[in-house]
């Protein structure tokens, strides 16, 4: 057996690029409104196919700016898969609305597009698909489910960046994409995230709405300091720095996706055919997933918590996605009387999943470990 090694689940990986240009940031006077932000948005909006680009300070003020900018109204609902982050949830209450939860596929994660025609009702203003794990929605059914009933696509693309559907990167098919640049992610802006819509009107909405609802901004004022207020605007800005660090994560960022790609492959072809396991999918009819990890499902007779102690204890690093399906958590099933047994695919994921890592800082060899490691706890707790 392979001598114990140290595998984080994740691990950022800043190299000299971003050091400098973080570096240069710092010598300077501009360290926010200024023109690194500029940069980071129209490269990250190329790279992803969108039409604009907006800096923000984390996928969830980008998700709730993107309500705000849609014209949201108190009390609204949007439908929101159970199986995600608080995150999503927590941005539609955010922003005055109700999240309608709605249980998810069994063969992907990801939001049934039929329980949520289902959830619909005159309140309904938005669905926002969360492309678990980094494999994107049927957004065909979604986007299908949206004309019909006039509802705006608010995409959770907190895991997707470098996945693929239909030829078209999630973030540039909906109404408005929102990524997240947290440490774990498959890019780094230490904390940080991007909106993106090909919609100039929504754009000029979120830079609005992003910096306070100033009517004109740093560069745009006649006389310094003189400006007025047109709406409940947040400080929801990303500084000069975390753009810096971004700009210099895009140019690693086609290494970073191989690695996921290889490691996942590597997990995949090591641990299919384990009766006691089930995976996802790495491509779903026109999906192609952006490898974020590899959550195995754990057959009902199985111990989770000791296989996740005796995996950690080998050194292999694991996550949880996620712990709790959202709308059985304290504050959402107190809040709306949600119950166990309504979610039962979210359940199952929830209660059964061990994630495991396959970033840029695991390497082959690291990959070969980790399918030997989860075998040899396997065979020990089946
Ligand atoms: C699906 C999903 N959405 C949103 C978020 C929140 O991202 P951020 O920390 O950038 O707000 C996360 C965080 O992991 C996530 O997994």
């Amino acid at each position: 057996m392979d001598a114990k090694r140290n595998i984080p689940f994740g691990r950022p990986i800043l190299g000299e690029t971003e050091k400098r240009l973080a570096a240069e940031v710092l010598e300077g006077t501009v360290l926010t409104h200024g023109p690194r932000c500029a940069e980071f948005e129209e490269k990250f909006a190329a790279r992803i196919g969108a039409r604009h680009a907006v800096t923000v300070s984390s996928c969830t003020t980008g998700l709730q700016l993107s309500l705000m900018a849609i014209d949201f109204q108190r009390g609204d609902e949007v439908l929101v898969p159970a199986e995600t982050h608080v995150a999503t949830g927590h941005a539609v209450e955010h922003a005055g609305g109700k999240p309608v939860f709605v249980d998810v596929l069994r063969e992907t994660g990801n939001i049934n597009p039929v329980a949520a025609e289902a959830a619909i009702t005159p309140r309904t203003r938005a669905i926002m698909p969360v492309h678990y794990l980094g494999l994107p929605c049927d957004m065909d059914a979604i986007l299908a489910l949206a004309d019909k009933h006039g509802l705006a696509v608010i995409e959770d693309c907190a895991l997707v960046v470098g996945g693929d559907y239909d030829g078209k990167h999630p973030g540039a098919i909906g109404t408005t994409g929102s990524f997240s640049f947290y440490p774990a992610k498959h890019m780094t802006t230490l904390e940080g995230g991007m909106v993106t819509t090909n919609d100039g009107k929504l754009e000029a909405k979120l830079r609005n709405l992003r910096a306070f609802g100033y009517d004109k901004g740093l560069g745009e004022r006649k006389v310094p300091g003189i400006y007025d207020v047109m709406a409940l605007g947040h400080n929801f800005r990303m500084s000069e720095v975390q753009a810096a660090v971004g700009i210099g994560q895009l140019e690693q960022l086609d290494g970073f996706i191989e690695a996921r790609r290889r490691n996942t492959a590597i997990l995949h072809e090591g641990l299919s055919g384990i009766d006691a396991i089930t995976l996802f999918p790495v491509k779903f009819g026109k999906a192609r997933s952006a490898c974020y990890c590899v959550n195995i499902m754990l057959d009902g007779a199985i111990d989770r918590n000791e296989c996740i102690m005796q995996l950690n204890a080998a050194g292999v690093g694991t996550s949880l996605h996620y712990p709790v399906p959202v709308p059985l958590m304290r504050y959402y099933r107190e809040k709306y009387g949600y119950n166990d047994g309504e979610f039962p695919v979210s359940e199952w994921i929830s209660g059964s999943a061990i994630s495991l890592p396959v970033g840029p800082h695991v390497t082959a060899d690291d990959a070969h470990y980790i399918v030997e490691r989860v075998r040899h706890v396997l065979s020990g707790n089946s």
